[in-house]
């Protein structure tokens, strides 16, 4: 086969533009066997730094064998090491019966546990601009025609490389090299990214201790859920999986509360209405407020009544009120006494007043609405990292985790249609990790099977897909976590 100008325009186009190293080498083996008319393959990276060829990736038509990955010393004890050494180019009519001129022999050791035949090969290395070694392409038993190959056939079918095949694999070593080079160095910053993204979401959970493994539980679950609906045909046939969505949700899991950035410390530290700290100044106020009282020689009924205020506002701190304590705090509020110095002191400040005040969990409405910019904050953070276009969703994915189907979340209000079906799975966790996880004296720890049910009541309330949230629970997916 010749290769055309249009046909080698059209291979390094379609190699640059692929992203991912596994796909790249899959695509560049498939290409040049397919140019090649040749059965097998495999691929070597040049390890610079090691001398070492890593094994890397293997084609193989006629027989199936796992993969793994090794490393060979780049010398000339093997076929890819000689080329690697001696950047020459091998064609080798039988591996079997080589000539003696080659300082190498032939492994058979994947023949032997495979069945195969490795016959005729061409092994070339792949270059750069400068001529520095990438990497070494072995292509294996070119066929007469298409069949696939068997101890029986394999002299009948397998033709030596010619000439013809040698120039078209050198044509195109300058492609792969680049496509190569690019392939790896896009392979190291993913894992530097994923690393990076790890960190990070570990980081923020530093930061809100009550909450520690919300981030890892919330991905397991939705990698869970996510694989469990790409299996069921039945109920999910639209829905499918593979390695970029795969890669999307679990960015999107990992950064999900990346937002709590922007949310203060001492509300996201808080496990009371007081902020920490706050009890102790109170007491100490207390305590010189009865010093004085008595100094002063006021009546002893007025000592017992602050340390009953004082009671009242430790429980206020700890638990629900209502308009008994609700006035108690009040008069706490208008206290003011002179101290040794003669200087008015109030014996709660406007901001201990208003916290306490708080007549159903710890939260105030400000503190309810700086917690919840937490989801635009993670828009507003993830969408000025430059994404690759295939992991342009994640912003919106992540972001949309508190929204809910009828259009009452937060933090744009997106109904059910609008919303990614990722961001749907991860509500569904986040409800259940809610129910199940939340350590706060305030929040709820509940058993498995009494969190699925609420889980089930936030569906039928509007808040969760239904479908989703129905799979979670009927087929127990649940349990594993
Ligand atoms: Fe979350
Ligand atoms: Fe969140």
């Amino acid at each position: 086969m010749k290769i055309t100008g249009e046909s080698f325009l059209e291979l390094a186009y379609t190699l640059v533009r692929i992203r991912d190293l596994d796909v790249l080498l899959e695509t560049i083996l498939k290409r040049i066997r397919g140019m090649l008319g040749a059965d097998a393959g495999s691929i070597f990276i040049y390890d610079e730094e090691k001398d070492e060829l890593i094994f890397k990736y293997t084609q193989n038509d006629s027989v199936q064998l796992p993969f793994k990955e090794f490393a060979i010393p780049a010398n000339e004890n093997s076929i890819a090491g000689y080329v690697a050494k001696t950047g020459d180019t091998l064609r080798l009519k039988d591996v079997y019966h080589l000539d003696d001129e080659y300082p190498f022999g032939f492994n058979v050791s994947f023949d032997k546990m495979s069945g195969y035949r490795t016959k005729s090969v061409l092994a070339f290395p792949i270059t750069d601009l400068n001529d520095q070694l990438t990497g070494v392409l072995q292509i294996i038993n070119k066929k007469r025609y298409e069949v696939p190959l068997t101890l029986e056939n394999v002299n009948r079918i397998v033709l030596p490389f010619n000439d013809n095949d040698e120039m078209v694999a050198e044509s195109l070593t300058g492609v792969i090299s680049l496509a190569l080079e690019n392939g790896v160095l896009y392979d190291n910053l993913e894992k530097m990214n994923e690393s990076f993204i790890t960190e990070l979401s570990k980081a923020l959970e530093n930061r809100e201790p009550a909450r520690t493994g919300h981030v890892n539980r919330i991905t397991a679950i939705c990698e869970t859920l996510a694989s469990e609906m790409h299996r069921d045909l039945d109920d999910f046939p639209d829905f499918f999986m593979n390695r970029l969505k795969d890669k999307i949700l679990r960015y999107s899991c990992r950064l999900h509360d990346i937002g709590k950035l922007f949310v203060p410390e001492k509300i996201l530290t808080k496990t009371e209405k007081l902020y920490s700290g706050m009890t102790e100044n109170i007491e100490n106020r207390f305590r010189l407020a009865k010093a004085c009282a008595r100094l002063k020689g006021r009546p002893e009924e007025l000592v017992c009544e602050l340390n009953r205020l004082l009671e009242v506002i430790k429980n206020a701190n700890i638990s629900d009120i209502n308009d008994k304590i609700s006035e108690d705090l009040e008069k706490c509020a208008g206290y003011v006494f002179e101290d040794s110095d003669g200087e008015e002191v109030n014996l709660l400040t406007d901001e201990e007043y208003r916290l306490l005040s708080i007549r159903e969990g710890i939260y105030t409405d400000e503190e309810i609405k700086s917690m919840q910019f937490h989801a635009l904050g993670t828009y507003e953070f993830l969408r000025n990292i430059p994404w690759t276009s295939e992991l342009r969703d994640v912003p919106i994915i992540a972001a949309s985790h508190h929204e809910k189907t009828d259009g009452s979340g937060y933090p744009f209000g997106t109904t059910g249609d609008d919303l990614h079906v990722f961001s749907k799975i991860m509500a569904v966790a986040e409800s259940y990790d809610r129910y199940t996880s939340d350590s706060r004296p305030y929040g709820q720890s509940m058993m498995p099977d009494e969190a699925a049910k609420e889980v089930k009541k936030d569906a039928e309330k509007g808040a969760l897909d239904m479908k989703i949230a129905d799979f979670f629970i009927s087929k127990e997916i649940y349990k594993r976590f």
